[in-house]
């Protein structure tokens, strides 16, 4: 059975030696996953990335056996044998190489090892540190390799779907620009013309805009994409998009091509048939989730009190539900009623992470009409009337628990929200499953919390969806994200492709003329020089093979990811550089950066 794309070193893979083989001569080549000495006979268990063989060495066969006998774990080697069937009781039906052995008749030792760092057994629980330190040896795990394995059939999957449409792959540039996206940039020094610096892109959004000015029509790139931003379990500062740009295309004719190829992913991965895409209003969904990427596989939403407790005589309510910006709401927790006082009080500490000065709660006994089945510190303040409106429209059963948010609306999102998500996941609330959603019609600005100047939602190129400046807080973009079991997986928009309305958009986020002129000259220029309507999203490549292969750390599904800290373990990236390369860039290092300690040091 020879496979000539093996090469001349081995003409089978380890794992694929099976039955079909009985009888065959094999010449296989892996690590020793494990040597076990039997009664003068001696076993490997030899591995390579398609799994695990039986070789069995035999003591007449006396070079081999000498051999045989130096392996030691993770040696690499080469083995030719004669594959027959297990004895009888040593059938292993767990592997599917687990009915047949190979006899070996000629061993080679290609390389040796040193003891690991840490065992491979999969089971074991090994500092993160120290696996990616050893990272090579890490992602010998069958768990890290497959789930790499997965992504190289995710980006196929993904350059087909868009070649069968008429995509093009452009690559854009690395060294470059700001590209805001609202994040820092990487900066690198430039040495010929010292004192300037490239920034790594963000994003290819500029340069993907000018493609269609270009006429490439539909554009897509697998593209690496740098952010010097707070890291957390679903973030890297750089991370890998799907980044997508097409000319002459409605907002509806994108989402619907990208929820096609989104589903096909699906289908082709994991078997599975995606439930309808729901296209939540931005407003809305803070409203009902506190956040705008909400999991719609937790049953459970916000549900406003305002009206009811503007005018009662409980501050803490009354006072933010006639309030413009505040917001009193309610989240049932279906059969909370057990939750314990100890349970409550970390509740209430954990709303409090997010700003939260309390956590008000009524547990629901019994449902009576006097509401003497109402259990709560806050009855008392609420007059009976009240209670009767809240509890219809709560639609609470006995058993249930009311928790309350009541505050400034923005931290009232953000922490009900929260722990929303949070009770879902203790209470096993989260149905199984994919839920994914499209959120559209997000306002175009928001203002800057410290410095009280409107910044872009998305960014500066969204086109909004009207042309009204009288109220600019109203505006809303034609953005879209896309949503998938409460991450953000994919975000787009139409983009702006009349220069006054470019100008415009510049003017009100702060920017002078001459400040855009000199950030985005390139792009302002292309507008006046026929730029078609357009619009795109990119993906979070990431995100996505974390939801598909059920990560929980985004560093599981990259090969060599960097930490919480934007450090790498493995390379001791980023490092000092000699004052000599320093000098060279024209880069001089402040006193107090000189003393630090590096992290090499550390
Ligand atoms: P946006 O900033 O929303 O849009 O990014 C698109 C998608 O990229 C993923 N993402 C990240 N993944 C891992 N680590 C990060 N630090 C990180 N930051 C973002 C998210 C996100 O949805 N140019 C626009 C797209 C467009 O308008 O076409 C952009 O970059 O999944
Ligand atoms: P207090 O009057 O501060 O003792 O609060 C009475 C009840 O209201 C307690 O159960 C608090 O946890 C709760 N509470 C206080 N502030 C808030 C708030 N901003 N949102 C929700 N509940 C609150």
């Amino acid at each position: 059975m020879s496979q000539n794309y093996l090469g001349s070193m081995r003409d089978t893979y380890c794992g694929d030696v099976n039955k079909s083989y009985l009888d065959k001569n094999v010449k296989i080549t892996g690590w020793v996953h494990r040597r076990r000495d039997h009664g003068g006979v001696i076993f490997l268990d030899v591995r390579d990335k398609k799994g695990l063989v039986q070789v069995v060495v035999a003591p007449q066969n006396e070079k081999a056996f000498a051999l045989a006998e130096q392996c030691r774990a993770e040696f690499v080697v080469s083995v030719q044998g004669l594959v027959r069937p297990r004895p009888e009781g040593t059938v292993n039906p767990d592997l599917p190489t687990g009915e047949i052995e190979i006899a070996v008749d000629d061993l080679h030792i290609l390389n040796q090892s040193e003891p690991l760092p840490f065992p491979l057994d999969e089971h074991q629980k090994v500092g993160e540190d120290i696996r990616l330190k050893y990272r090579f040896l890490d992602l010998r795990r069958p768990e890290m390799a497959n789930r790499l394995i997965l992504r190289s059939k995710v980006t196929r999957f993904l350059r087909d779907f868009l070649d069968n449409r008429d995509f093009v792959d452009i690559e854009t540039p690395v060294l470059t620009k700001a590209t805001p996206e609202g994040a820092r940039d990487y900066l690198v020094p430039s040495r010929t013309y010292p004192g300037s610096f490239f920034a790594l892109p963000q994003s290819p959004q500029i340069f993907k805009q000018l493609l269609m000015v270009s006429g490439f029509d539909r554009y897509y790139q697998i593209v690496r994409c740098f952010r010097d931003e707070d890291l957390r379990a679903d973030r890297q500062p750089e991370f890998t998009q799907l980044d997508i740009e097409c000319s002459f295309l409605s907002k509806e004719d994108i989402m619907s091509m990208m929820e096609d190829m989104v589903r096909g992913l699906f289908k082709k991965i994991l078997e599975i048939d995606l439930p309808n895409f729901e296209v939540l209003n931005y407003q809305d969904c803070m409203q009902r989730f506190g956040i705008d990427r909400p999991d719609l596989r937790i049953p459970m939403t916000l549900i406003d009190c305002d009206d009811l407790m503007r005018d009662i005589d409980f501050n803490v309510f009354s006072q933010p539900a006639r309030q413009d910006n505040g917001r009193v709401c309610a989240l049932v927790v279906p059969g909370g009623n057990s939750l314990t006082r100890k349970e409550i009080d970390d509740y209430t500490r954990f709303v409090g992470i997010y700003g939260a000065k309390g956590l008000a709660y009524i547990k629901v006994n019994s449902i009576e009409d006097d509401n003497s089945g109402l259990q709560s510190p806050i009855c008392k303040f609420i007059p009976n009337d009240v209670l009767t409106s809240l509890i219809n429209r709560l639609e609470v059963k006995a058993g249930d628990l009311i928790f309350f948010g009541a505050g400034k609306a923005s931290v009232v999102n953000e922490s009900m929200g929260a722990l929303r998500v949070k009770l879902g996941h203790d209470l096993n609330m989260v149905e199984p499953g994919f839920r994914p959603c499209w959120v559209v019609d997000f306002p175009l600005l928001q203002k800057d919390a410290s410095s009280e100047q409107w910044q872009a939602v998305h960014h500066p190129f969204t086109q909004p969806s009207s042309d009204d400046w009288q109220k600019p807080e109203e505006l809303l973009s034609n953005a879209y994200d896309l949503v998938l079991n409460g991450l953000e997986v994919g975000g787009g928009s139409l983009r702006i492709h009349d220069l006054d309305q470019q100008l415009t958009v510049f003017k009100h986020l702060g920017i002078s003329e001459q400040e855009a002129e000199n950030q985005f000259g390139h792009l302002l220029r292309a507008l006046r020089l026929g730029t078609p309507p357009h619009g795109g999203i990119a993906f979070g490549l990431d995100r996505l093979i974390m939801i598909l292969t059920g990560s929980t750390s985004i560093r599981d599904v990259i090969a060599f990811p960097k930490t919480q800290t934007a450090h790498c373990p493995l390379t001791n990236a980023p490092s000092k550089v000699d004052s000599m390369q320093l000098r060279e860039l024209g880069v001089q290092l402040h006193q107090k950066l000189k003393t630090e300690k590096s992290i090499e040091t550390e």
